[in-house]
């Protein structure tokens, strides 16, 4: 933006809108002809500063979204996607942080208000649902209750705006077809080495169950039992049916190809064309992980609040939000990874000609 002398000096109070934004604290408790709760104020203020920041993360969204429509992701976008998404972690301390906020407000200052709220709740938020649909949370990833869909209880323009951003493709879809186009899977046969590395490494893993003098048999056979089912799972990165049936039950959401170009990615990261790829994938982690714990820090607040109740919004109150900062991850098939990470001394060296093309040389 270029800055003339046509251009009027701006002054602080109106380029930010305070007018509006300063009035738009308005008390329910100061409606009941009493006097108003004290707390009410922080509670609203609290609440609009989430909206704003949720706006926020929504611009940064759609601009990664956007990096990731075209036919590829240049170097180029890929810096841009890392500084958006890096930026949404730092929010998301914020978000996480203002809890503590919150909570001075005691439980007993909050019934001075709480029943004036009936039936709103943050479960109506409009953006947080949009910013659930953009990272990728499906219908079918929520935790029901009173027969409804989410989106019932929206109105007007929310709710179909929501149900519009169900439709459009997810950052999850985009991350998955970007890592399907990954080139490097065709040039060698990692995968019959890789499997190889990874049965030396749960084998050492089952050795150090076996002789844990601290276990009991039972507990023994059940952590065993428990290994048998990573290999099972394993099996699917070299076996394209195995990996099928982890999709049709559900323990996979991304192609194979998408799965594998991740593990490829992750744990060959040191060669310097990887370097990038990589962090984008662990912020797309951070930024997961950040809403789940923003999931569980209000899930804990909220049972400080009210206990066992049921939420303003008509939920189980804390059980269901507990519920739900299980179920609402957008990318479980990364985190899904770190199962199948191997040591570096076992993994398998790539070939030096695809080492050689992944590697930056400076060209005078
Ligand atoms: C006294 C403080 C708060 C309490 C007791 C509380 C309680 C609850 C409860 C019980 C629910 C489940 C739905 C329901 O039955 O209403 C809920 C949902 C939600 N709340 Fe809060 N909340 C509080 C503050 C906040 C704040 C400050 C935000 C920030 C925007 C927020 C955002 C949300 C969101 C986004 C949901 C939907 C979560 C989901 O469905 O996964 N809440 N809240």
């Amino acid at each position: 933006v270029r800055q003339t002398d046509a251009v009027p000096g701006v002054y602080y109070h109106d380029y930010l809108q305070l007018d509006r934004l300063l009035s738009s604290q308005d008390l329910a408790s100061s409606r009941t002809g009493g006097p108003a709760a004290h707390d009410e104020m922080l509670f609203i203020v609290i609440h609009q500063t989430y909206e704003l920041w949720f706006k926020q993360i929504i611009w940064e969204l759609d601009d990664v979204l956007a990096c990731f429509a075209g036919d590829e992701l240049s170097e180029v976008d890929i810096a841009r996607v890392i500084a958006r998404l890096a930026r949404i972690v730092e929010i998301q301390d914020v978000l996480i942080g203002q809890i503590d906020v919150l909570e001075t407000m005691t439980p007993l200052d909050f019934l001075e208000f709480r029943d004036l709220l009936v039936p709103a709740s943050g479960f109506q938020s409009m953006q947080f649902r949009l910013i659930e649909n953009k990272l990728g949370v499906r219908p079918d990833d929520r935790v029901t209750f009173g027969g409804a869909r989410y989106t019932e209880r929206l109105e007007g323009e929310q709710r179909q705006r929501v149900l519009a951003s169900e439709g459009e493709i997810s950052l999850h879809e985009h991350v998955a077809a970007w890592l399907g186009r990954t080139p490097f899977l065709d040039e060698f046969d990692f995968w019959t080495a890789y499997q190889q590395a990874v049965h030396t490494m749960l084998e050492a893993d089952r050795q150090i169950v076996r002789d844990n003098v601290h276990l009991t048999t039972d507990e023994k056979q059940a952590q065993l039992k428990a290994f048998e089912q990573t290999f099972h799972m394993y099996e699917g990165l070299v076996d394209a049916d195995a990996y099928q049936r982890l999709v049709d039950t559900g323990v996979r959401r991304w192609a194979r190809r998408a799965f594998q170009a991740a593990l490829f990615i992750s744990v060959y990261r040191d060669h310097p064309a990887l370097h990038q790829p990589f962090r984008l994938l662990e912020l797309l982690i951070d930024v997961d992980e950040g809403f789940t714990t923003w999931r569980y820090r209000h899930a804990l607040m909220t049972q400080r609040m009210i206990g066992r109740r049921v939420g303003t919004g008509g939920s189980a109150g804390a059980a269901y939000l507990t519920r739900q900062a299980e179920r609402g991850r957008a990318f479980p098939d990364l985190l899904a990874l770190a199962t199948f990470l191997v040591r570096r001394d076992v993994l398998p060296p790539l070939p030096s000609e695809l080492a050689e093309q992944l590697t930056f040389r400076y060209q005078p």
